[in-house]
């Protein structure tokens, strides 16, 4: 295992209801260390961009237009085995499929708005810690 770092997004639906706090303590209970973190409003050609893979998925549109519904918390989280340790701290895209005591289980509305992004993998999570921030905002 090695330390990694992953792209983290707190979703519109969680800073409606004001979850940050709560879903930071999964995190970091969870052996991981914010070490970015930023609130912003997603434009719709950043969120269109950020889900480009997605582009010809019937759900695009209305994933578009939630992830710019609201504001969203930018994270970079640290820890051993980051990218997979981060998922499972997440649970399943649908949290009807998540597991007990993951954030999607516990604070998740639907398989839409799920509540949390978080990288897939490697070479996926170099590319959104690139996208959304610079080398001087991450201090580990
Ligand atoms: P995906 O990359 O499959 O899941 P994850 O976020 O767990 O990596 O999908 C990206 C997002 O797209 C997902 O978090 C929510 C949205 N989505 C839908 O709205 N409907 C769907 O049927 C799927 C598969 C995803």
């Amino acid at each position: 295992m090695a330390v990694e770092r992953t792209l983290s997004i707190i979703k519109p639906d969680a800073t409606r209801r004001n979850l940050t706090g709560k879903i930071n303590a999964k995190f970091e209970d969870g052996g991981l260390r914010i070490v970015a973190q930023k609130r912003v409003q997603l434009s719709k050609a950043q969120a269109e961009q950020f889900y480009g893979v997605h582009r010809e998925r019937p759900f695009f549109g209305d994933l578009v237009s939630f992830m710019i519904s609201g504001p969203v918390v930018l994270q970079v989280l640290e820890g051993e085995n980051a990218i997979a340790r981060n998922r499972e701290i997440m649970g399943a895209t649908n949290p009807a499929n998540a597991a007990e005591g993951t954030i999607r289980k516990e604070f998740a509305e639907s398989i839409e708005a799920n509540s949390v992004h978080g990288s897939d993998a490697a070479e996926t999570a170099a590319q959104e810690i690139a996208f959304f921030f610079a080398g001087t905002e991450l201090v580990g």
